[in-house]
């Protein structure tokens, strides 16, 4: 076998060839094992220095140390080109493709009409509040001076909850889906003393087939008052400012007498506008309205000598259909982007 000395320079050569040739970082391991592993070929030299005399052993110590760090600057330099070939895209990047675009989401038509009202309506005082959607008979109905016999409380106009139906309770009656956001007035009322200035706008339910202009669910705004000498030239100033607010300055309303029965007297209110006009009328029915029937206020524990006040309701679906010309009441429950996008 030739002396180590001259094993050593061959060998390195051929280390640097193949650190040189390696075309990705597996194929730079591989070479490195080769030679620097621990069944390296430079590495099996390095045992075998031992067998040399002392004389010889300084110089193939220095040369193959030599080599050594040659190869292992070489195998540095190699991997970090390699890594970075490694991390550049396969293909060829096209900078002047457009990128992807993530689709902007946008509030529900009846959120943003929801929200307009509730704004105009805190612009003058008033707060929003919350009540139950599951309702018992006395809050929908009874405490709102709604006789027995009132149409309303029959089953074909109320989602009455299975298994209570028909079976008194206690305190609140029959559990029921509420028809109407009237019932937390009295929510309300049980808990706070007079003044109350609340808007209440949420879900309600009734026993209708859908069509184009009924839907068994949809969402309507309560409105409540109650102070001391509050008249019904409070109540109509109010609707005028928020109506005008909703659906343009130039709009008019007008009180039509009505019946309610926890109001009286009771009103219905149409506007008119640019809206209506568009809808080839003059005048449309947007509310009902009147001054709080002082039964109410006795059922809540208000002494309606000392406390007078106004409520109203009208529906949310309606006010956005007038407002963005829509004809059918289900577009709003479908969903589908071609609708929901317009707005
Ligand atoms: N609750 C009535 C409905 O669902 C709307 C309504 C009328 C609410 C008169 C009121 C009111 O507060 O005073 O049709």
């Amino acid at each position: 076998m030739a002396g180590i000395l001259d094993q050593i320079e061959p060998l390195k050569q051929s280390a640097l060839e193949e650190l040189r040739a390696a075309a990705d970082l597996a194929g730079l391991e591989q070479a490195r094992v080769n030679y620097l592993g621990s069944h390296g070929k430079l590495t099996a030299l390095m045992k075998r220095m031992g067998t040399l005399s002392r004389e010889d052993k300084p110089a193939a110590g220095k040369a193959i140390n030599t080599a050594k760090a040659e190869l292992e600057a070489l195998l540095a330099e190699r991997r970090s080109e390699l890594e970075l070939k490694a991390a550049q895209p396969k293909e060829a990047a096209d900078f002047t493709l457009p990128g992807r675009r993530r689709v902007l989401g946008k509030l529900h038509p009846l959120t943003q009409v929801t929200e307009d009202i509730v704004r105009s309506f805190r612009k003058i005082g008033f707060v929003v509040a919350d009540g139950p959607e599951v309702e018992d008979e006395f809050h929908c109905f009874d405490a709102l001076n709604t006789p027995a016999d009132h149409p309303a409380r029959d089953t074909q106009d109320t989602f009455y909850v299975q298994g209570t139906g028909g079976r008194r309770q206690e305190t609140g009656g029959s559990v029921l889906l509420r028809t109407h956001t009237s019932s937390v007035q009295i929510r309300v009322m049980e808990k706070q003393p007079p003044p109350v200035r609340i808007i209440v706008p949420g879900r309600v339910y009734r026993r209708d087939n859908a069509d184009a202009t009924h839907n068994p669910t949809f969402h309507q705004v309560e409105g409540l008052y109650v102070d001391r000498n509050v008249t019904v030239g409070d109540l109509k100033g109010t609707v005028e400012f928020v109506f005008k607010e909703l659906m343009g300055s130039e709009t008019q309303i007008r009180f039509r007498p009505h019946y309610f029965s926890y109001t009286e007297p009771s009103f219905e209110i149409d506007f008119s506008s640019s809206l209506t006009r568009k809808m080839g009328k003059e005048w449309l029915e947007i509310a009902g309205c009147g001054m709080v029937h002082p039964q109410v206020f006795e059922n809540v524990g208000y002494d309606p000598e000392i406390w007078s006040g106004w409520a109203f309701g009208f529906g949310i679906e309606r006010i956005a259909m007038i407002r963005y010309g829509i004809n059918d009441i289900r577009l709003f429950y479908e969903n589908d982007l071609r609708f929901l996008r317009q707005f």
